[in-house]
């Protein structure tokens, strides 16, 4: 699937936001959303959907550390649990409709787990073979961070440095190299611990997850790819992950 030219720019602009406008989404922006959205299912085999209504599906978080307040309009991340490495594509994928999303001006923020997963499964199509592994906020928000935003942003902070993102084994990074890894430190992941890492060998990448124990690894780990692929693009590198062996591999 083509990668769109506005997500590079939406990379810089995302945050996670939750606290929306209580306002429904207009029938343009919806549009945007559910095009890509039969996109991605086409290409993937995916069963991701979108909620027009489903303020619900949040209602019993109130008083948990997520507290997402005012939306009523989410992506439901189904997949039929047959597909290989499932979560990971969902993470690459799901990305796309975020950085979509935040391209029309939205606020976003993935759910994996301060939602009613039995409430949301009423607003969708879902069958036994399937798992419904999260879901994505998507709204009108306030220009500027509200108060609960800014003290949620603040329990989350965690900076890394570039380099230590890396495990070179070749003389020098190439430029796409970097940018890519710049472009994967700007990834939601769910607990923002930013345990991606890139071992360098010949000319690829491998992308790693550092960590086996919260279960948002695969899911964070195809987010951290779509970054890093679009920013190889911006370095004018149009290259591809493939999987070999279950690692992923960029070249
Ligand atoms: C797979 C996944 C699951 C998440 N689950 C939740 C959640 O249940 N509740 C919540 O408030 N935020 C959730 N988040 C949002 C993260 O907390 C957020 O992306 C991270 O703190 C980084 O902040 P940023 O998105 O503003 O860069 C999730 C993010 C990801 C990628």
């Amino acid at each position: 699937m083509e990668l769109k030219k506005q997500w590079l720019d939406s990379v810089n602009n995302r945050v996670s936001r939750r606290t929306y406008l209580e306002k429904d989404l207009n029938d343009t922006d919806i549009l945007s959303i559910t095009n890509l959205i039969d996109e991605i299912n086409k290409e993937s085999k995916l069963n991701i959907q979108f909620i027009k209504n489903g303020k619900l599906c949040i209602s019993g978080f109130k008083a948990s550390y997520g507290m997402i307040s005012g939306v009523n309009s989410f992506v439901a991340l189904v997949a039929n649990k047959d597909i290989k490495n499932y979560k990971q594509k969902i993470g690459y994928y799901g990305e796309m409709i975020t950085l979509q999303a935040t391209s029309l001006g939205l606020g976003t923020c993935w759910v994996g787990g301060t939602y009613d997963k039995n409430l949301c499964k009423k607003h969708i199509k879902f069958s036994d073979n399937e798992d419904l592994i999260g879901i994505i906020a998507i709204g009108y928000v306030p220009k500027e961070l509200s108060i609960k935003e800014k003290v949620v942003k603040n329990l989350n902070k965690k900076n890394k440095d570039l380099k230590d993102l890396f495990i070179n084994n070749q003389k020098e990074l190439y430029s796409w190299m970097e940018s890519g890894a710049e472009f994967a430190l700007k990834a939601p992941t769910a607990l923002n611990k930013k345990e991606i890492s890139f071992e360098v060998n010949d000319g690829k990448v491998k992308a790693i997850i550092n960590s086996k124990n919260h279960g948002y690894e695969d899911i964070d780990l195809g987010i951290c790819m779509l970054h890093f692929e679009l920013g190889a693009n911006k370095e004018g590198h149009l290259g591809n992950w493939y999987n070999e062996n279950g690692s992923y591999i960029f070249y």
